[in-house]
């Protein structure tokens, strides 16, 4: 039978990805992020439904709900989030410090709270395992200088997988966490540091950083395993990035 998912973040990156690797595998796709053009784009070359919603905002996840409760959903692939800035402690915006608890954390709780009735319908009509996965970091593990308040972000959306999948034992709910090192998307740095050549000197030198694409494989396979495995969480970087201030730039290569 058919699965569709809502995948959020969908007009770039890790989530565009993601959606391209799920209809290739002939899930059912609804596409959500704030850019309606860049999302119109991606049904016109997916198939897949879009949807526009800012996820801060209570009343588009309401929408959403509403536009997703049609027809039957196996997962919630809540990709959608971000970081602004690189600021120490000392100097932090506490406006960028809650635009990214909203947009990492508090969007993923909204998510699930408008989302899981239309998962546990499809579960008993279809007697059918259904599916919670969370777009987290290595940075909601490890705190480095200049990364607090995106750090203390994705620890908080990381607690609502962690708690949820407490919550909904005894269910055919999997509650799935992937948190990436250093991937390589056309925005993510950019929207954080707002200038080109920042955003490319991340990446400098790195032999070679995730893709979009490496994170979307292992959110497909982890959807498509076998529906009594669940993923708690699994963690995944470049070879080059042995931690997350550990960074190799230069060729990798065996010592001699
Ligand atoms: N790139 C990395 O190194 C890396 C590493 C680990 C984890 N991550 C996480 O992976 C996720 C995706 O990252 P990415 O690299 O693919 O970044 P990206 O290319 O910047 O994509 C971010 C996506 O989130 C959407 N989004 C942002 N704010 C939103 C809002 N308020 N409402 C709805 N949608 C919103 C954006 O769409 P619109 O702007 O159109 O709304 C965009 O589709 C994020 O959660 C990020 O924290 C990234």
């Amino acid at each position: 039978m058919t699965r569709r998912a809502v995948v959020t973040g969908a007009s770039s990156g890790i989530g565009r990805a993601s959606v391209v690797a799920l209809r290739e595998r002939g899930w059912e796709v609804v596409g959500v992020a704030r850019r309606a053009d860049r999302l119109e784009e991606l049904a016109f070359e997916t198939g897949c439904e879009v949807f526009a919603a800012d996820l801060t905002v209570a009343a588009d996840v309401d929408a959403l709900a509403a536009f997703t409760g049609s027809a039957p959903l196996h997962a919630l692939v809540h990709v959608a989030g971000g970081a602004r800035g690189v600021d120490r402690v000392e100097d932090g915006d506490s406006d960028d410090w809650l635009r990214m608890y909203e947009m990492n954390a508090l969007s993923a709780q909204r998510l699930v709270k408008a989302l899981l009735p239309q998962l546990r319908r499809t579960s008993r009509a279809e007697s059918t395992h259904v599916d919670t996965l969370f777009l987290t970091s290595t940075a909601a593990q490890t705190a480095y200088p200049g990364g607090a308040g995106y750090n203390a972000a994705k620890a908080a959306e990381s607690m609502v997988p962690q708690a949820l999948r407490h919550e909904l034992v005894g269910e055919p709910i999997r509650v799935i966490e992937i948190a990436p090192g250093m991937v390589r998307t056309e925005e993510f740095s950019l929207v954080r540091l707002g200038d080109a050549a920042a955003a490319d000197a991340v990446y400098e030198g790195v032999d070679a950083p995730l893709t979009a694409d490496d994170v979307a494989d292992v959110i497909v396979y982890s959807l498509s395993a076998p529906g009594h495995v669940n993923l708690d969480l699994v963690t995944m970087r470049p070879v080059a990035q042995a931690a997350q201030h550990l960074v190799h730039r230069g060729p990798l290569a065996p010592r001699s």
